[in-house]
């Protein structure tokens, strides 16, 4: 097991990677404690769980939700749960961001902890303290910055994840690689030759690699106001095939993440070579690299995008593989890239 920290001025966070779920009484603290799950996990883990209470939740972005914050804190009050509870959140990105935002409200905020069972959730949604829920049809419209006390990132939990989530985890992961770290972008291209059938080892090299950028990242600007936005490279663009397509995030991001690298190369900072490199790299993990989708329709996306200044919109660019930088782009340049 390797340790990694966030020490935020909300709080501080430790990532244990290869850590084991069974391991989870450790780390709790002798008061009251809850478990926050979804049906699946529950279906696959429960067993695993220490003798405390849990809260089942349905599973998917539809129960993200206020409603669903209500439903809990209706519980934990039926719990006689008082400001010395603890909160642990078991699944994937949807269970933890959801746990870390009752946390951080119910009784103005209890101690919590996660154990994300996603390759997205160890590798993104786990770490940086963003927590929230979606509102009004949209996502993570209302929540706060708070840090989990600890991380428990077990890649054995991973086995029982369906293939089709994987590849949303290998995005963010290609992501932390093409924008900090030109070593692990090369590293990822000899380990990963066989897509997403990886051993154990292999997984947890590179949970603790990809935890490691983020960690660093939000170390230096926990709440984004400047070097966290390198996190959204192939989002700008991403967030707009997603909301117009309707397909998975991490397929979304992959598109966006190739349209950003092909930015890059028009204005001469990475190469052709660069950008097969990419693309080449994420099709092993089954995802898309062009464009899905109508074009003028997700170009119209991006002009409401509310990041957007004048006819710019800031978008995060690669000076080279293994490091981002950003610039404003104008619609006109993106079109032209898209034709
Ligand atoms: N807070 C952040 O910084 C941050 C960053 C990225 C994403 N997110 C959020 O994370 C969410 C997406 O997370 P996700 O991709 O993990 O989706 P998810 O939470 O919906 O999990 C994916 C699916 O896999 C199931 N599952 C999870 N672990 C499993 C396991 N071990 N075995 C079998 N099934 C399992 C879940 O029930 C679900 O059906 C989004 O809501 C997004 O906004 C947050
Ligand atoms: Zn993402």
């Amino acid at each position: 097991m390797r340790v990694l920290e966030i020490k935020g001025k909300t709080g501080r966070s430790k990532i244990c990677v290869g850590e084991k779920l069974i391991n989870l009484p450790q780390y709790l603290p002798e008061t009251k404690t809850v478990i926050i799950t979804n049906e699946d996990v529950a279906r696959h883990y429960q067993q695993d769980f220490p003798p405390v209470e849990v809260i089942i939740v349905g599973a998917g972005e539809g129960f993200k939700t206020l409603d669903t914050a209500a439903r809990i804190y209706d519980r934990l009050i039926s719990m006689e749960a008082d400001r010395s509870a603890f909160l642990v959140g078991i699944g994937g990105g949807i269970i933890c961001d959801l746990t870390g935002f009752v946390a951080s409200t119910y009784l103005r905020g209890v101690r919590f902890g996660y154990v994300p069972t996603s390759l997205l959730a160890q590798v993104d949604a786990s770490v940086g303290g963003k927590t929230g829920v979606n509102f009004s049809g949209y996502k993570n419209m209302v929540g706060v910055f708070s840090q989990p006390e600890f991380v428990i990132c077990d890649p054995q939990t991973l086995m029982s994840l369906p293939p089709e989530e994987h590849a949303n985890g290998f995005a963010e992961i290609v992501k932390h690689a093409a924008i900090a770290d030109s070593g692990y972008f090369e590293y990822l291209e000899k380990e990963t030759g066989s897509g997403i059938e990886l051993s154990l080892d292999v997984l947890e090299k590179i949970i603790y690699e990809s935890v490691s950028i983020k960690a660093s990242i939000v170390n230096r600007d926990e709440t984004e106001k400047g070097e966290r936005r390198k996190l959204n490279f192939g989002h700008t663009f991403g967030h707009a095939v997603e909301k117009t397509t309707g397909i998975p995030h991490g397929k979304a991001v992959s598109i966006g993440m190739v349209v950003a690298a092909e930015l890059s190369a028009a204005r001469g900072m990475i190469s052709g070579k660069d950008v097969d490199r990419i693309s080449n790299l994420l099709s092993r993990f089954n995802l898309p690299t062009k464009m899905e989708g109508n074009k003028d329709t997700v170009l119209d996306a991006l002009a409401k995008d509310k990041k957007r200044e004048g006819d710019h919109i800031h978008f995060v660019l690669l000076q080279s593989i293994g490091k981002a930088v950003i610039e404003p782009i104008s619609l006109a340049e993106l079109e032209e890239i898209l034709k």
